[in-house]
């Protein structure tokens, strides 16, 4: 028997108002349950002659988070109710056409289904700082209740586009002014005035709306085609790889043309065939993965409750610890700072402003709550303040014996129970901690720079860091707003070790014939925020040979040995901040080909031994794809093989927030599941007999190809199919 997924309860009052409460903790979401319950006490409401009008709201302050997306795939075909049923049957024609208003009381959320629900009341009433949006694009969906229909009747069709295309939600406050809701009220009065709203549109002292039937707000049929055309022309530049926002608008657009009915069953149609499409499977796998990645086996399944952090220090103010120092602030932190000397120190404060400032100019930080952030962050030069910190995040230079020095200090001024965070990206974690006895509460924190800017978070740790410190650190991140991964320690982590072949293949390529500018503009193509000699140029030379190093180091045998990246450096290029690097950047950083850059890979491929390879000088996208593509998910199975890695999802969500893979192809791994580990073992170990060892298959994926079992499935999983 399958479990209940929520149910609303159902309250009349001497009011001769029956309250409707959603209860499907922890969001309220909306699931063939809910909906079905709610409609047996509607009908009921509907029958009894003491209910005169009906209120729906959400239990614990929270409307609706959206439709139960985990039902999406979990239903049974024979059980799946029949196209239509619940956006034309129940909620149009039920509840929408009532013979008893329906006002809609909303607080916390209301999103997805949960505001299309709304939009079928004939009235609702909100708090000023609840959240109303349809992201369903963002799931690779579009809005399925009739959200496609109802949004632009209310607010017309500009902002309704903006609304969905951007799947942002707007606050309360400016969806009263938008007309989505007909009131603002607190919390407390929202539920009592909802009543006598719903009782006053019975007595006709309040208009009593269709919302699908609307037409005030809708552009007159000839603007509203222009505005539909501009829409698609931006859709097709921003998100060329995608359908369905698409589909979105062409939907939209049939309400607009044909009438609301017509467009409530486009709608119907389309979300059929979407909801089966590679683009929303993927997507739908992205959104559970990253809610997945704080779930770390034998950490936090043991019953810890993370400690409460009050007081971070952070130790060297410079590119990482103010982008860090920034971050925490910004989410009420109080942060002490700990420079070597008043110049450095002045300088690392004005940095942090400086961060906080372009978020003031951006719109997304008042001048009152910069004044309000910025009194969080104190600085220092000595470990006085330390005695009651909770954590220290050290950011200095990457140098052994500096952090081992600073890890022995912070032993003996900051409380025992104080977490000791590196955020070393090459050092031993194991070797910093040596001269310390604190080995079980040192732990890595490896963010991505800027660091109050990008959104993942690793959590490096070692054998002997403990699971509290690590549920304490998983903590600290959401409330960060970072998603975390836990990983182990080896070279470059998860991130940048699974993508250190993305750089190498891309420099084989071109030293066998390729171009550099094709690779790129093929892998951008892919979906890539960049190709790898673009990345490289932003990163810096000096950065890509150290990393480099370390990779010849600690994998001779698969490392792609180039002198391209040397020789350019030695004439001065080394990348964007130089102007040149494999593209010359004008006064807007605005790349251009250089043609110079042929003479380069001539002197290097006489380095390296390499002659041009008539085979790879004209690749189809294809092949630029999988030879650029498979060696990284090759790595990606060895860190997971390693134990690097708690889960094959976590390395989707790492590739995706921490190198910008598409998330409409699911992550790196999703993705390669999606071609099948056989194909891709194959090509690899054809390619490894023709050019080397770089791309010689793992026993990992060697084993998992000849069992043809997907590479991200558990060792439990993968065993039970044997
Ligand atoms: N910058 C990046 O993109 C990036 C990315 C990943 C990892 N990392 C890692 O971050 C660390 C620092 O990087 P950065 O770019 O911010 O360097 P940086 O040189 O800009 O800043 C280092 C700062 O630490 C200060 N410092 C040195 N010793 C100190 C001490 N004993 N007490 C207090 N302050 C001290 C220095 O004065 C300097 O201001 C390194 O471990 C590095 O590997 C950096
Ligand atoms: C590393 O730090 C130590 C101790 O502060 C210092 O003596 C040494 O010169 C530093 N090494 C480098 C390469 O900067
Ligand atoms: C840590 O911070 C230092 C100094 O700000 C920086 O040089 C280094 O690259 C950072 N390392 C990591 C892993 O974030
Ligand atoms: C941690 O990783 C580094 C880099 O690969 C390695 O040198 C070191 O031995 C590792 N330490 C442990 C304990 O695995």
């Amino acid at each position: 028997m399958s479990r209940s997924r929520g149910h609303t309860i159902m309250e009349v009052g001497p009011d001769g108002v029956a309250i409707i409460t959603i209860v499907n903790p922890p969001v309220n979401s909306l699931s063939y349950d809910v909906l079905r319950s709610f409609k047996e006490n509607f009908d009921q409401a509907l029958q009894r002659d003491d209910v005169k009008a009906i209120v729906v709201t959400g239990a614990k302050g929270r409307f609706s988070g959206g439709f139960d997306i985990s039902a999406f795939g979990a239903q049974k075909p024979e059980e799946r109710p029949k196209p239509g049923w619940l956006s034309v049957e129940i909620i149009t024609d039920t509840i929408e056409a009532a013979r008893k208003p329906l006002v809609a009381a909303i607080d916390g959320l209301a999103l997805g289904g949960g505001l299309e629900f709304a939009m079928a009341c004939n009235a609702r009433l909100s708090t000023p700082t609840a959240k109303l949006g349809l992201p369903e694009l963002q799931l690779g969906i579009i809005p399925g209740l009739g959200g496609t229909q109802r949004l632009p009747r209310l607010v017309g069709l500009t902002k309704a586009l903006e609304m969905m295309l951007t799947s942002k939600p707007v606050k309360g406050k400016e969806a009263f002014s938008l007309g989505l809701v007909d009131g603002l009220m607190s919390p407390d009065d929202l539920v009592n005035t909802a009543c006598q709203w719903a009782l006053d549109i019975m007595g006709r002292r309040r208009p009593w709306i269709a919302s699908l039937y609307k037409t005030d707000k809708l552009e007159p049929l000839g603007e509203a085609r222009e505005i539909l055309k501009f829409a698609r022309a931006q859709v097709q530049k921003r998100a060329p790889n995608l359908q369905h926002p698409l589909v979105c608008i062409d939907v939209i657009e049939a309400g607009v043309v044909a009438g609301p009915r017509a467009g409530l069953w486009k709608e119907v149609e389309a979300s059929e065939g979407l909801i089966k499409s590679d683009t929303s499977k993927s997507l739908i796998h992205v959104f559970f993965s990253q809610r997945g990645t704080s779930k770390v086996p034998g950490v936090t399944d043991c019953g810890l409750v993370p400690r409460h952090v009050k007081k971070v220090a952070i130790i060297g103010g410079g590119l990482m610890g103010s982008g860090i120092a920034t971050a925490l602030i910004l989410s009420s932190y109080p942060i002490i700072l700990k420079e070597v000397n008043e110049k450095f120190l002045e300088a690392g404060i004005n940095r942090i402003k400086a961060n906080l400032q372009s978020r003031v100019k951006k719109g997304k930080l008042t001048q009152e709550n910069f004044e309000n952030t910025v009194s969080l962050l104190k600085g220092t030069l000595d470990y006085e303040s330390f005695k009651d910190v909770d954590m220290v995040i050290e950011a200095v230079v990457e140098n052994v014996s500096l952090k081992q020095q600073i890890f022995a200090d912070l032993e003996k001024y900051c409380p025992p129970h104080c977490i000791l965070a590196s955020n070393t990206s090459t050092i031993d974690l194991n070797l910093i901690g040596e001269r310390t006895k604190s080995q079980d509460r040192i732990v890595g924190a490896h963010f991505f720079s800027p660091a109050h800017v990008m959104p993942l978070l690793e959590i490096v740790r070692t054998k002997q860091t403990s699971a509290q410190v690590v549920v304490d650190v998983l903590d600290i991140s959401k409330k960060i707003k970072k998603t975390p991964v836990v990983v182990g320690n080896c070279t470059g982590f998860a991130v940048n070790r699974m993508f250190f072949p993305y750089t190498q293949a891309g420099l084989f390529l071109v030293e066998h014939g390729a171009d550099v500018y094709q690779i790129d503009r093929v892998i951008t193509k892919f979906g890539m925020p960049m190709g790898p000699f673009r990345l490289v140029d932003l990163v810096g030379f000096g950065v890509a040979i150290a990393t480099g190093m370390q990779f010849i180091q600690n994998f001779p045998e698969r490392t792609y040995k180039s002198m391209l990246i040397p020789l350019l450096q030695e004439d001065k290029r080394a990348g964007e901040t130089t102007r040149k690097g494999f593209y010359l950047y004008d006064d807007k950083c605005k790349p251009s080909p250089d043609p110079e850059l042929k003479n380069y890979i001539e002197k290097a491929r006489s380095f390296t031994g390499v002659s041009v390879d008539p085979k790879l000088v004209k690749l189809q996208e294809k092949d630029i794809i999988e030879m650029t593509f498979f060696p990284v998910v090759n790595e990606a199975c060895r860190v997971l093989d390693e134990g690097i890695a708690v889960k094959g999802s976590d390395l989707d969500i790492s590739a995706v927030m921490g190198m910008g893979f598409p998330p409409y192809r699911g992550g790196i791994l999703f993705w390669a599941d999606s071609l099948g580990s056989k194909y891709i073992y194959s090509k690899l170990e054809k390619w490894s007999e023709l050019y080397g060892e770089f791309f010689k298959p793992c026993a990992y994926l060697a084993a998992r190809a000849a069992k043809g079992i997907p590479l991200s499935a558990s060792v439990e999983q993968a065993n039970s199919r044997l």
